[in-house]
């Protein structure tokens, strides 16, 4: 991603709001990621699971969430966290059982909570028993053309069918021959590859396939009658190749996306003259039509269900195309998770993201963090901040804890002010830090092997929550035990320990979505204020449910205080505020306030 250098502000359009008539509960929800494997465990394994889900829902209801999305937890080999999927209808026996699933919506909307799951239609797991069919059936068979099988290039066939990389590192493509379980098998002397932009256990589906099309269309509806309200799309960008799978030597990292799509990435050479500018295997025009598809089995069903492109895609103007008003409904605000910590660049992308959503009549959504990146309350407490390291190992420079928690929840206060849907990652409202001392040994991030260990992988910010400091596992699991380990440190920050606590971090985030409710924040229009749209160090702006300049949302970047303007007061705020001599209110730095008048 490129950094903003702008220091002028870019104009504020008025947020699009629902349709006159339209519900549309999602243009303005908070939405928290549940990543399954480590939100509650029930039966002890170490591994959460549905129902512990479903026993721990009220600690969203009362955080005042508006749904949650569950990251997958379908029939899997995890090798990949659950993104390997090896049937999409049934519930992996660690997680449990359909009924759980079922009881777990049941409960959700006693709550007032609705539901989202993951869908994963890039890739299955190579253990589906689609991939399974296709390595019996051989070259050539209708079997391997649900996949991307081909044939290799040079003397025999030796060298993969192109260049391309694994998003995970190593070479996108493996040969069946060369494949663990091959020898000894029916295709222990297959010569053809196939493709796989992550994992090697992950195979790429062919979409040009209309049965491929036809059994994901019958996954929807699966869980649309099991009365799901809509799905976060894994790799939304990802499933239509260009044809001919033309070599392309840039480099793609997850949640940023192509670093440099004029030089192929840092230190690169310069791409070919023949490679196309556009990543052949992203952000491909025949996307859109699988998306067009999708709404209309979605539109079908009754009660605003809704699709989330996880795609990272540049600029926001590509991006704004997977949420016309025929496609999905929203798309991750990646840019604005990867921000520096600046004003101008923070600036910039609030501007650009709510002019290309409005010209859609998209709602803009907002994200800091998620089960692929560190932390935001680590990653804003190092040196650089951005989109950081793919996770922090020991011998790593250390995040600096205090100031990453103070960004946290600077930044934290920042997204909730602004009108647009929000996304919240489990152990955020805790200001829980990435772990970033877990051991090697301990690690599982198909990124951590695959890189040999350059990138430490996500594991750091995947590690079970702690609820209560003085239980087992921190309340995580009955018998103690954690897939993860958990920092002892955690025992402070579980949930038993700050709620009720003035001042901690869940009860900034409660206050916060409660005022956000009460205020009306999700909805309505937004303006910079006057007298601050060059700040270098200060954002402000003015939101208003029927108009800009209800509420004053300023964050401090800076390092000095700040002066919060005249007939403001303050309802809220991330940090220590002071009252200055003359009566006016000093704003420190890394703070996040916002007021009425
Ligand atoms: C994006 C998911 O968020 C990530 O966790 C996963 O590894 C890749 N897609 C591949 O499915």
């Amino acid at each position: 991603m490129t950094e903003a250098t702008t220091r002028t502000a870019p104009a504020l359009t008025i947020h699009a709001a629902a349709p006159e008539g339209g519900s549309q509960w999602w243009r303005e929800a908070v939405i928290y990621q549940v990543y399954p494997r480590s939100f509650a465990d029930s039966d002890g394994d170490g591994m959460g699971d549905l129902a512990g889900i479903t026993a721990r829902l009220d600690h969203l209801a009362a955080l005042g969430v508006d749904a949650l999305w569950l990251s997958p937890f379908y029939r899997s080999p995890q090798a990949d966290g659950g993104y390997d999927v090896a049937d999409y209808r049934a519930v992996d026996p660690r997680f449990g059982t359909l009924g759980d699933a079922d009881a777990l919506l049941a409960r959700a909307r006693e709550l007032g909570l609705r539901v989202i799951v993951d869908l994963v239609p890039n890739h299955t797991s190579d253990q589906h028993a689609w991939f399974a069919a296709a390595l019996a059936a051989g070259t050539g068979s209708a079997e391997r053309s649900r996949y991307i099988f081909r044939e290799g290039r040079g003397a025999g066939g030796e060298e993969p069918p192109n260049n391309w990389e694994s998003v995970f590192g190593g070479p996108a493509w493996t040969r069946v021959r060369d494949r663990a379980d091959a020898p000894g098998s029916a295709w222990a002397d297959d010569g053809q590859w196939y493709l796989h932009l992550f994992d090697s256990t992950q195979p790429d589906l062919d979409w040009d396939n209309p049965e491929v099309r036809a059994e994901f269309e019958d996954v929807l509806r699966f869980w649309l009658d099991r009365g799901v309200d809509g799905f976060r799309v894994d790799v939304a960008h990802g499933l239509v190749k260009a044809p001919g799978l033309p070599d392309w030597s840039g480099h793609v990292s997850m949640v940023e996306g192509v670093e440099d799509p004029t030089s192929g990435g840092p230190g690169a050479p310069p791409r070919p003259a023949a490679e196309p500018v556009r990543a052949p295997m992203f952000d491909q025009d025949g996307v859109h039509e699988i998306y067009r598809s999708w709404h209309r089995v979605l539109a079908e069903y009754p009660g605003d269900r809704v699709l989330v492109a996880e795609a990272w895609v540049e600029p926001v103007e590509r991006l704004a195309r997977y949420v016309r008003p025929d496609e999905m409904h929203q798309a991750f605000n990646f840019p604005f998770l990867v921000s520096q910590w600046r004003a101008p660049d923070l600036r910039a992308v609030i501007a650009s993201s709510y002019r290309a959503n409005d010209l859609v009549g998209a709602p803009t959504t907002w994200v800091l963090s998620n089960h692929d990146v560190v932390r935001h309350a680590s990653r804003l407490g190092l040196a650089r901040t951005g989109k950081g390291p793919n996770g922090i190992g020991a011998a790593d420079p250390q995040p600096d804890a205090a100031l990453g928690l103070r960004r946290a929840r600077a930044a934290s206060l920042l997204m909730l002010g602004l009108p647009g849907s929000a996304y919240v990652y489990q152990g955020e409202e805790l200001g829980l830090p990435e772990h970033t001392t877990l051991p090697d040994d301990a690690r599982q991030d198909p990124t951590f092997f695959r890189t040999h260990g350059a990138e430490k992988g996500r594991d750091g910010c995947r590690v079970p929550l702690p609820w209560e400091a003085a239980a087992p596992a921190f309340g995580f699991s009955p018998t103690g035990a954690s897939w993860l380990p958990q920092p002892a440190e955690w025992a402070q920050l579980a949930v038993d320990r700050q709620a009720g606590r003035a001042g901690s971090t869940l009860e900034l985030y409660r206050t916060a979505l409660r005022l956000r409710r009460e205020l009306g924040l999700g909805t309505g229009s937004v303006a910079w204020l006057p007298g601050f749209e060059d700040s270098a160090t200060v954002l402000a702006l003015a939101v208003g449910a029927g108009g800009p300049g209800d509420v004053l949302v300023l964050t401090n970047l800076g390092a000095a205080e700040v002066a919060l303007p005249q007939g403001w007061r303050v309802v809220l705020a991330s940090g220590a505020v002071r009252v200055a001599n003359d009566g006016g209110v000093l704003v420190p730095g890394d703070t996040t306030v916002w007021a009425t008048r």
